[in-house]
């Protein structure tokens, strides 16, 4: 093999990882030239899967719970897809405690693709409920009918210093419901808009969510170090971002700037819905308007009707621990090759085995074994193992994730300008990618709909002072598949 002209010993490892890609690629290579700018993707997304998963798959409880748990999980479903009023006095609003602010009002408004939980479906239910009730808000000009549900986050305060945080997109002005005198205003959207100062965030899929709580942090640890050799060669790292109460690694968000789905759904009921709660227990805006005693979620000191045990726990369980045993129960997405018969799922055929083959690890040369894959997986872990937990089908068992948990640099072209805890404006955790066979929306801020773009979206050059994205040479070597290759890695994704 020979290979042209390097410049400096990243443009090596970047080479390096191209030939393996190509040695995959050209099984029978005699003198291939290498070139450091590879040509683009050629394969072509068939989009999201239809139908519903087989077996316990996403929208259903973990396989093999008692049946109070299953229905605990139920209760806190039907909580999940319930819509929030001011004061809970709306026919078919039953929850209390929408803004003053707001993104969304039911946490399903954003999360019910392809199933309760999921994230953003084809068509923007945000939209609708801007002047639900008499409400008077604009719709600002990111938003469209056919986008992603979005959440938005400002870089700078006015004055120019750090801001960073979620600023909502509704209010309850104008409102049947909101109190006399309420006059709070949206954010100046148009404004942030003009100047750059805006970072958007879409949704993310609420599946699985009990086994990623419930890896130890040695476990993580451990997976992150693994393959060391290889993935400093390809210029992967990765580190894990922490907790600054406990020090433990935080795994949730685009980010993993979240501890736990307790923390989620306290954080979520008050920035996304504005209903304050046993976490987090302030308003986070006034302007007249937050008028109901605080905290609006509780906790109900009742006693239990009787009969089952799991419908108790939820009446005397507030609102964010319901949505909490929701999410920790619910199934991880199952997957489903909907390629080999056309109308209904099947295990992985062979189109989509051979693309799990190349989405696998890459092998250093010399060691005698075959080169089968690009190394997507050194990001995107295929399996981990979940410690001793007090929900049986939770413990010391294996599931497929397809994410390190940890945050890489992605560079320049998806670095957002957020920071949160110890992730950097650039840095993202390893978007886990069970599910994605039925995802509509990919990447932080849901800028495509296409996984192969999704893919490409991973690299960024690497001019001086600006730092490269992790991924570039694996996107590289994807790059340097041949077209029937890339097919196959795709089939394979839209299989999970
Ligand atoms: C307006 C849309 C919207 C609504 C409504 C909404 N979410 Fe989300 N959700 C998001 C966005 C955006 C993210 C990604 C946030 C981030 O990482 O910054 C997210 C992420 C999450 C995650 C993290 C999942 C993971 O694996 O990392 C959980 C858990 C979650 N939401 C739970 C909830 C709950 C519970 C509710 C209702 C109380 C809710 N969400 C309401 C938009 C929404
Ligand atoms: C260096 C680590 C790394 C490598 C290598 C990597 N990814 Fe990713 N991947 C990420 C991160 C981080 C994100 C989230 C980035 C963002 O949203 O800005 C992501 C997002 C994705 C998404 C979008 C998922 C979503 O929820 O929106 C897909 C699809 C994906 N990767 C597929 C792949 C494939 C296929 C490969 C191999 C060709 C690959 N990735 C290699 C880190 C990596």
């Amino acid at each position: 093999m020979k290979i042209r002209s390097f410049r400096n010993s990243r443009q090596r490892l970047f080479c390096w990882a191209l030939a393996l890609g190509l040695l995959a690629a050209v099984m029978s290579a005699a003198t291939v030239t290498v070139y450091a700018q590879s040509l683009p993707p050629t394969a072509v997304d068939p989009g999201p899967r239809p139908g519903p998963q087989p077996g316990n798959g996403a929208g259903n409880p973990i396989a093999g719970l008692p049946a109070d748990q299953v229905q605990f999980w139920i209760d806190g479903l039907i909580l999940f897809g319930e819509t929030v009023s001011v004061k809970g006095t709306v026919p078919n609003e039953p929850l209390l405690g929408l803004g003053p602010a707001f993104n969304g009002n039911s946490c399903l408004l954003c999360h019910s693709q392809p199933a309760i939980g999921g994230s953003a479906p084809p068509s923007n239910p945000q939209i609708g409920i801007a002047n639900l009730d008499g409400a008077t808000n604009h719709i600002p000009t990111f938003l469209t009918a056919n986008g992603p549900t979005l959440e938005v986050r400002f870089l700078r305060n006015a004055d120019g210093t750090v801001d960073g945080g979620v600023h909502d997109l509704f209010t309850i002005t104008g409102r049947s419901d909101a109190p006399a005198g309420c006059a709070l205003k949206q954010p100046d959207f148009a404004t942030a808009l003009a100047n750059g100062n805006v970072a958007f965030r879409i949704p993310i899929p609420t599946f699985g969510e009990g086994f990623v709580e419930n890896v130890t942090d040695d476990a993580m640890n451990a997976n992150l170090a693994a393959q060391g050799v290889v993935k400093a060669a390809l210029g992967i790292k990765g580190r894990f971002n922490h907790s600054g109460n406990d020090g433990t690694t935080t795994r949730f968000g685009w980010k993993a700037q979240n501890k736990s789905m307790l923390m989620f759904s306290g954080e979520a009921s008050n920035v996304e819905l504005g209903i304050t709660n046993e976490l987090f227990n302030n308003e986070r805006t006034n302007g007249g308007c937050a008028t109901n005693a605080t905290p609006e979620d509780n906790t109900h000191v009742i006693i239990p009707t009787g009969g089952n045990a799991g419908d108790d726990a939820s009446q005397i369980s507030s609102l964010i621990e319901n949505f909490t045993i929701f999410m920790r129960l619910n199934a991880p997405a199952q997957p489903c090759d909907f390629f080999t018969s056309g109308t209904s799922c099947q295990p992985l055929g062979a189109a989509a085995l051979r693309g799990k083959a190349l989405f696998g690890t890459v092998v250093p040369p010399g060691t005698g074994a075959p080169n089968t894959g690009i190394g997507c997986v050194l990001c995107h872990t295929d399996q981990l193992t979940t410690a001793k937990s007090n929900l049986t089908p939770l413990s010391k068992v294996n599931f497929n994730p397809f994410s390190d948990f940890a945050l890489h640099h992605m560079g320049a072209g998806l670095a957002d300008g957020i920071s949160q805890g110890q992730a950097g404006i650039d840095e993202f955790r390893t978007a886990p990618l069970w599910g994605a066979g039925q995802r509509v929306f990919f990447m932080h801020n849901g800028q495509t709909s296409n996984i192969v773009t999704a893919i490409a979206l991973h690299a960024s050059p690497c001019t001086t002072g600006q730092v490269c994205s992790e991924a570039n040479a694996v996107v590289a070597a994807f790059n340097a598949l041949t077209p029937q290759q890339q097919a196959d890695l795709v089939t394979f994704l839209r299989s999970l």
